[in-house]
């Protein structure tokens, strides 16, 4: 129970939103619900106080980052994008694959 395995950070830029179930549209979004010790979910059927979780980690405390840091953190994040291998044509959707284009 509120068990995640951590995904990989890899190409983060392309791949809102975040979470296991999208709940973070944004890298802003994702930070600030580190930093509040928990994700708060302001309605639907998961609304909520992550932070007072009792499954969650003592460690996972939270903690308070200036403006800037945030940005620079964002700036971080977004730097481990690969466009070489995001565009790669062997890695793309092989359902849309134009066989008229072939050769
Ligand atoms: C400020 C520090 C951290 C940042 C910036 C960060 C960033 C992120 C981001 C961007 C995601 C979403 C990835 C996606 O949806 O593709 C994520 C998910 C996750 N992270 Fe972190 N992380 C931080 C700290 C941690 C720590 C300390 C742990 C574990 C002790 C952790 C464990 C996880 C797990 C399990 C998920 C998946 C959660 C889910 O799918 O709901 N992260 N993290």
């Amino acid at each position: 129970m509120g068990r995640f395995r951590v995904p990989s950070l890899r190409n983060l830029a392309f791949t809102a939103p975040y979470f296991h179930d999208g709940s973070a549209a944004s890298l802003t979004e994702v930070i600030e619900a580190y930093s509040n010790g928990g994700r708060k979910i302001e309605d639907g059927i998961y609304k909520g106080d992550g932070s007072k979780n009792p499954y969650k980690h003592a460690f996972i405390s939270g903690f308070s980052i200036s403006a800037a840091d945030k940005i620079n953190l964002i700036n971080f994040l977004q730097s481990l994008s690969d466009t070489g291998f995001i565009n790669n044509p062997a890695y793309q959707n092989p359902f849309s694959y134009d066989e008229t284009k072939k050769k």
